[in-house]
Parts: structure tokens; C-alpha cells; sequence
């Protein structure tokens, strides 16, 4: 009864939270990248991501939207349900869209039709403290909850843009307690985006559940980009964090493989890629 979730007929079981668990307390680097369908997911998976997100950059760099507001519940249903499909190894996270959790039902419900329709095995939802009971809630219901903390890109007209968080002292060590308050709350991955490297190993020394970085610096648990920026799709002003590994690269499997070698080996990130 319990195999078909421990083997799906791969020779690497599936990667789960004990997984997680266990190459934070190893450190073991995870290795993470977007996808949003089913041919992209099978060639991360099979390039060693052990964590696929669908995330709501899907807005972005699918439906091209200049922020991640537009996205809706049922595009994250319709891109997870693609991706899980593309699956074999890699453990499948899905982005909650802007104003789907404002309150602990409406996040149930949510996270509910994410897991249900979409195949997700976690969801990710933005936000610091002020999120604490959802992420209780949802925990109290046996929903896997990453917590995406640093900059939130659901919240771009209110920051103000795309930018470095954490870089006055102030900050930063709210950004520690909210981490510390999302775990207790049962967060099982938090997720820091765009921090000075310095807040990332802060982060990352306090906590007991991983920590996955992008722009976090390389002290923390994992690396994750998006599947576009990452083999140089996207167009325009990149990020200083973002890295094209086709590059280097003959083709996109060889250069998913790059990025996957190099997050194991912490070759990525470089010193050019962090914040201080
Ligand atoms: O939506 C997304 O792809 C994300 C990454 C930036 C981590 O949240």
C-alpha cells in the first residue's frame, strides 16, 4: 500500500520532508528550480532538483505580466497539475497566489484545491509574522507549508519595487524572529529572497527546519532560480543573483545538470551573485 509514494518505479525514492530534513542536518546543499509543465519538470527532475515550485513567476515569465498580482488559484491548479505529471524524484511545492490565504479558511480551502487538483505536495505562501496563525492553521490540518520571507513579490506596489531586503539592522533581525515564528507555527522550509548574505547565514543558523535561498548568499540550505532566468529565456536587466548556466552549456539538459553540480558543490553562488 505505502510504495507507490516511495518508489514510483524510480531507483532514487522520492524526495519528502524527512528527506529535507535530513540534508539540512547532513549539510547537503538542495538543489531547487522552478518549472511550470510537464516536459520542463522531467528534465529538472532527471537533472537531480530535489525540490520543483511551481512558482507564481509563472505570471511573469509565462503569461508576462510585469508581477506575480495577476496570478489566480486556478492558473497555480492548472501549471501544478502539469508539472506533478513530468515528476519522478523531485518533491513538488506550489505557489499560493496573492490574496488566496487572507484568512485561515480561505487559506485552507486554497491549499486544499492546491494539493487536491494540483498534485502539490506543499504550498508556499509570502509573508513574515503577520502570517503566523494561517501557517498554524494550515499545519493544524496536515498542509505542508514552505514560508517565502526577504522580498515578497506579492508585494511589489507596497515595497515599492523589486529590491534587497534586510540591509538595515532593524530588519534583519525581524526577519530572524519571523523566521523563528513561522517555524514554531509549523513552517516546514522557509524561503529567503534577496538578502545581504550575512542575514542569510543568520537565518539559516537559527533555524532547525532548511532554508532555500535565491540571492540569499551561499550559507544557507539550498538555492533555488527560476527555470528561465536560470537558462537565459527571460529577458532584459537580470538580477545579480540570477546566473545563465546555458552558457557553459551544449544543450538544456547538460545545463540544468551544471546549475544542479554547482548548488551541490556550492560552486553557485559566487561572490558576483551575493549582497552584502
Ligand atoms: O514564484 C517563484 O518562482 C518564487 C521564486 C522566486 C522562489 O517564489
Amino acid at each position: 500500500m505505502y510504495t507507490q509514494l516511495q518508489q514510483r518505479g524510480m531507483d532514487q525514492p522520492p524526495v519528502n520532508v524527512s528527506t529535507l530534513a535530513r540534508m539540512k542536518s547532513e549539510r547537503e546543499p538542495i538543489a531547487c528550480l522552478t518549472a511550470y509543465d510537464a516536459s520542463f519538470a522531467s528534465l529538472v527532475d532527471h537533472a537531480g532538483a530535489d525540490i520543483v515550485l511551481v512558482g507564481d513567476s509563472l505570471g511573469m515569465v509565462v503569461q508576462g505580466y510585469d508581477t506575480t498580482v495577476p496570478v489566480t488559484v486556478d492558473d497555480m491548479i492548472y501549471h501544478s497539475r502539469l508539472v506533478a505529471r513530468g515528476l519522478s524524484r523531485a518533491f513538488l511545492v506550489t505557489d499560493m497566489p496573492f490574496m488566496s490565504y487572507t484568512s485561515p479558511d480561505q487559506a485552507l480551502e486554497n491549499s486544499v484545491r492546491l494539493m487536491q487538483e494540483g498534485a502539490a505536495m506543499m504550498v508556499k505562501l509570502e509573508g513574515g509574522s503577520s502570517q503566523v496563525k494561517i501557517v498554524e492553521y494550515l499545519t493544524r490540518h496536515d498542509i505542508p507549508v514552505c514560508a517565502h520571507i526577504g522580498l515578497k513579490p506579492q508585494s511589489v506596489h507596497k515595497i515599492g519595487g523589486f529590491k534587497v531586503q534586510g540591509r538595515d539592522e532593524g530588519q534583519a533581525l525581524q526577519m530572524t524572529e519571523d523566521a523563528l515564528a513561522l517555524q514554531a507555527a509549523g513552517a516546514d522550509i522557509v524561503l529567503l529572497e534577496c538578502v545581504p548574505n550575512e542575514v542569510g547565514k543568520a537565518v539559516t543558523g537559527v533555524l532547525d527546519v532548511p532554508v532555500i535561498g535565491i540571492g540569499a548568499g551561499p550559507e544557507v540550505d539550498g538555492q533555488i532560480l527560476v527555470l528561465y532566468d536560470a537558462l537565459g529565456i527571460t529577458q532584459g536587466r537580470m538580477p545579480r543573483f540570477v546566473k545563465n548556466f546555458m552558457v557553459d552549456s551544449q544543450s538544456i539538459p547538460e545545463a540544468l545538470g551544471n546549475y544542479v553540480d554547482a548548488v551541490k558543490s556550492r560552486a553557485y553562488p559566487g561572490p558576483e551573485h551575493c549582497f552584502s
